[in-house]
């Protein structure tokens, strides 16, 4: 069959990376956007910092270089990281000119005001109060929707890609993707000359994130199961700060607090950064996770504090209305109260392997944002450097993928979706039990410290349930949950095995087996 939805280019995801992608294609070119849920439901919207970029006359590309090197701890591609931060300034203009409310310094109506990060040896972060994904997921939405040439797809998850033997090039090529709608439950086929892969992190892995629910790693399950490979996985950054109550689910507490000089608290009142690193609380994030994770243990408590109640209290509800207003709500006054603070999964450093274009390894594939990995963030991601990272390579694969467009043929026909061989599932129960599961071992076992023991305890774990998960698929109609549990028990089985073929502690990477980093830093490529 030839599809009813035949496109130039389709961009899987709706966040920061696939928008801005859809926003710096040509015009003449014609585009479908799909989102898992609704357009802005994805994990941009939830982003509170802001974005890294050198605006200020005292900073330098090379400062800003010289500090993603740093946290990235030996393993930040150099050549990816001049060339994203060499961006900064130009996608931050872009976003102005796409309508985005950058806070400005109260007393200037020109000059924007910029924070500070855990790193960041610079002020150099711009932002929308605390709720820069917000304002930026409003701007890209409102310009997409008036573009033409952009069809906007809503409650569509991808379930896989399809690729086709390119004649000209003796390889295969991606041609689209077999697509759920949640609303008529059927699979389509969405074909295209270019797909582009803007499906977000991973961090959903985890039994305890900052990330909202969609963050299940599809992207990188499909393209691995499309033959593409996957690069260090064992990084994955925990945030310090999510809120810590019974009813808060994945709520982020800013590193911008810490940047505005809020000091993480120990039960009895005392700090304890300083005892870790002279940078103290804006210390790079996995030293501040691992301490927050140490004081815990060693004290057997349910979490931290962080607190800034000694700011004025109209500073605080200026810079910080989202995490005032959320506190609140759980009966916590932060100009008044220190906020109880616990590390929660935050961001998939590692990714699909990509160049600077954003081509992964299989022919017009392409991915970006929090799915890829371009090298930027090493060992461990500084703060903030991520939305950055999705506005450069979101205009980077748009410029390469307009250069190609003459030369890449229509896709050739293609197999319906057959559901001839399955039935109705009878026990749900198998999806919920399993995603619970495999959320908490790869908290307990694959967390902020590892061993040895804990990994393999984790890969036994995973190697079951993945059987399970792939009988499961084979015989039952697909749902959502279940596809995106077997996309999470994919990412996982990446994670398991990055983590255990790691023998040092490097960022992130912290095992007690091996405390100490190599001599050689070297990336965790694996290949299908
Ligand atoms: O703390 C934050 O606002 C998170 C920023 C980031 O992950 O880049």
């Amino acid at each position: 069959m030839t599809s009813p939805y035949l496109f130039d280019v389709l961009i899987i995801g709706s966040g920061a990376a696939g928008l801005s992608a859809a926003l710096q294609l040509p015009a003449s070119t014609s585009i479908a956007v799909l989102s898992k849920g609704s357009l802005q439901e994805g994990s941009t919207r939830f982003a509170q910092g802001g974005i890294a970029a050198v605006l200020d006359n005292n900073d330098s590309i090379d400062a800003h270089i010289s500090d993603t090197l740093n946290a990235g701890a030996g393993l930040c591609h150099k050549d990816t990281v001049r060339f994203t931060v060499e961006r900064g300034k130009s996608s931050i203009d872009w976003l102005i000119n796409q309508g985005v409310d950058f806070t400005r310094e109260s007393d200037s109506e020109r000059d924007f005001h910029l924070t500070r990060e855990g790193g960041h040896s610079h002020r150099r972060i711009i932002h929308s109060a605390d709720a820069t994904g917000k304002a930026v997921s409003n701007s890209l939405v409102d310009q997409a929707q008036a573009r033409k040439n952009l069809s906007l797809f809503e409650h569509r998850m991808a379930v896989n890609l399809i690729r086709e033997p390119n004649l000209r090039s003796g390889r295969y090529r991606c041609t689209g993707a077999y697509i759920f709608n949640a609303e008529t439950e059927e699979v389509e086929v969405f074909q295209a000359r270019f797909v582009i892969l803007a499906t977000g992190g991973a961090s959903k892995v985890y039994l305890y994130t900052s990330n909202p629910d969609g963050a299940s790693g599809d992207g990188i399950a499909m393209a691995w199961r499309a033959g593409c490979r996957v690069t260090n996985m064992e990084f994955n950054q925990f945030h310090p700060t999510c809120l810590f109550h019974p009813q808060a689910k994945s709520f982020l507490i800013t590193e911008a607090l810490r940047g505005e000089g809020a000091k993480l608290l120990l039960p009895d009142g005392n700090r304890f950064m300083e005892k870790f690193d002279e940078r103290g609380e804006l210390a790079p994030r996995d030293i501040v996770a691992r301490a927050i994770d140490h004081e815990m243990k060693r004290l057997g408590c349910d979490c931290l504090f962080l607190d800034i109640s000694h700011k004025p209290r109209e500073f605080i509800t200026t810079h910080f209305p989202t995490v005032y207003q959320q506190c609140l709500a759980f009966g916590i006054d932060i100009t008044t109260t220190a906020i109880p603070v616990v590390p929660a999964a935050h961001y998939t450093c590692g990714g699909i392997q990509t160049d600077l274009n954003g081509c992964t390894d299989l022919e017009n594939l392409y991915a970006i944002g929090e799915t890829s990995f371009t090298g930027l963030h090493g060992a461990n991601r500084m703060a903030s450097n991520s939305l950055l990272e999705c506005f450069v390579f979101a205009e980077a694969a748009a410029i390469h993928i307009a250069g190609k467009m003459d030369s890449v043929d229509l896709p050739g026909k293609v197999r319906a979706w057959d559901e001839s061989r399955v039935t109705d599932s009878d026990e749900d129960v198998v999806i919920s039990h399993n995603w619970d599961e495999l959320r908490r071992f790869m908290w307990d076992y694959v967390g902020i410290v590892r061993t040895d023991k804990r990994l393999q305890r984790a890969r036994t774990r995973i190697g079951l349930l993945q059987k399970e998960i792939h009988e499961y698929y084979a015989n039952y109609r697909i749902s959502p949950d279940l596809l995106e549990l077997r996309n999470l028990a994919t990412v996982a089985a990446l994670i398991i095995t990055s983590a255990l073929s790691r023998r040092e502690s490097r960022g992130l990477h912290y095992t007690l087996d091996y405390p100490h980093a190599a001599d050689l830093a070297k990336d965790t490529v694996l290949t299908p």
